[in-house]
């Protein structure tokens, strides 16, 4: 590995996933290759390349970074190691969540037909809407946690299923390895959003798919002050890599150097926080369960959830994000009214304890039907645990659902 720009190119597709020996919490504060790589000066933290374009040092002799759109060292150390983390070939750091979900659909030529989780991200289900009207792609939406709803909606031109596990804002639970026999059987692409869990507690590839997604915006960057996105191809996809990586580099969503580095930075801490997360989680569904003006707990780590038995078998942990039904609408106003400690406002995965409104907010988009038949209703709330402690944010949501 030379040191003379710091940091070597690395190839665009097939990226090194390396260090694989080493377990996740290694990985994720050491990168890739923490034992070969040697930044500029011994530097131990990522130096931030930012720079437009690269000199070059002879006719047909580049350092091997030419210019930042289509790609940039400190970008690319970020890729290897969320592709390190996730077991993927190769990861493009995008700009947004939204970016990244919009790369993917590059793939698809018009008239393919996909088929969705019925309960994903309101940002996705607006920019498929987009999608159906400009692209000519069409969209299905489905209970994916009911594997016998999927199958029967497999049409010739289907080409791709699209799951969010678990999903936004419900917390429905697909069984990705039963989505995986079927796009074997129909020839589909299985594309999985892993936004909720993270790679310390999903890794989607290794269950059978061929597309990873996140909202690097979440628990990856995790402190609630920087957008980013990723898409990750399976290591025996790189077709696909190579067909995202032309939209990618020519179209220019990719993550700017310095964004690059804070997220470099904030996944050195994920395994920590994701475990805080979790612990804070349990307990404060624990709490929610016993409050008269809550009516259900949607948290994947209670026994009684409807996932439960099928997170055991595919995830490595349950995470942070709980959803609930209050009593009334004027109970769910009153309690984000009061919340003193937990913020009131949109977004998850980060530090801080954050309590969304889906229906008034991040899922606003959303046809009242369909809202509705989801349970995303005006009593409805979200909460993204952080990692205060969980006694202090239990008192506050006592306090503020009293
Ligand atoms: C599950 C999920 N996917 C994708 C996105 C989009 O990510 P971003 O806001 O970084 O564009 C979000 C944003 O909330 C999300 O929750």
């Amino acid at each position: 590995m030379s040191n003379e720009a710091g940091i070597r190119s690395q190839q665009r597709t097939g990226q090194q996933s390396g260090a694989s020996d080493y377990h996740i919490e290694t990985r994720a504060v050491h990168g890739y290759n923490h034992i070969d790589l040697v930044h500029t000066y011994g530097s131990i933290s990522t130096p931030i390349f930012q720079t437009a374009t690269f000199q070059h040092i002879g006719v047909k002799h580049s350092t091997g970074y030419d210019y930042t759109r289509v790609s940039n060292p400190t970008r690319d150390e970020l890729e290897s190691l969320v592709s390190s983390l996730e077991g993927a070939g190769t990861t493009l750091a995008c700009a947004t969540g939204m970016a990244a979900v919009d790369v993917i659909l590059s793939l698809f030529d018009p008239g393919s037909h996909i088929i969705a989780t019925d309960d994903l991200y309101g940002g996705s289900v607006r920019l498929f809407d987009t999608a159906e009207r400009t692209r000519g792609l069409s969209f299905t939406y489905t209970d994916t946690s009911d594997l016998s709803q999927v199958e029967p909606l497999i049409r010739p031109e289907t080409r791709a299923l699209y799951i969010e596990t678990p999903s936004n804002p419900t917390m429905k639970v697909t069984d990705l390895r039963a989505m995986k026999a079927l796009c074997e059987q129909h020839h589909l692409l299985l594309i999985v959003d892993n936004t909720f869990l993270s790679p310390y507690y999903q890794r989607p590839i290794a269950l059978g798919a061929d597309l990873v997604i996140h909202s690097g915006t979440k628990y990856l960057e995790g402190h609630n002050d920087t957008l980013a996105g990723f898409v990750c191809t399976a290591p025996d996809r790189e077709d696909l890599a190579e067909k995202l990586l032309l939209i990618y580099k020519t179209v220019g969503c990719n993550l700017a150097p310095f964004d690059s580095f804070m997220l470099i930075r904030g996944i050195k801490t994920l395994t920590v926080r994701m475990d805080r997360i979790q612990d804070n989680a349990m307990k404060i569904a624990a709490f929610l369960k016993t409050q008269p003006k809550v009516l259900d707990v949607l948290y994947v780590g209670l026994p009684e959830h409807p996932g439960y038995q099928v997170s055991l078998s595919q995830t490595t942990g349950f995470g942070g994000m709980i959803s609930f039904h209050v009593d009334t609408k004027e109970t769910a106003y009153h309690l984000l009214e009061n919340v003193k400690l937990i913020k009131f406002a949109e977004s998850l995965g980060g530090v801080e304890t954050l309590i969304t409104h889906p229906r008034l907010q991040t899922h606003a988009d959303l046809p009242a039907e369909t809202a509705q038949k989801l349970g995303i209703t005006d009593n409805f709330l979200r909460l993204s645990v952080g990692i205060e402690n969980a006694d202090d944010l239990i008192e506050d949501l006592r306090q503020a659902l009293a």
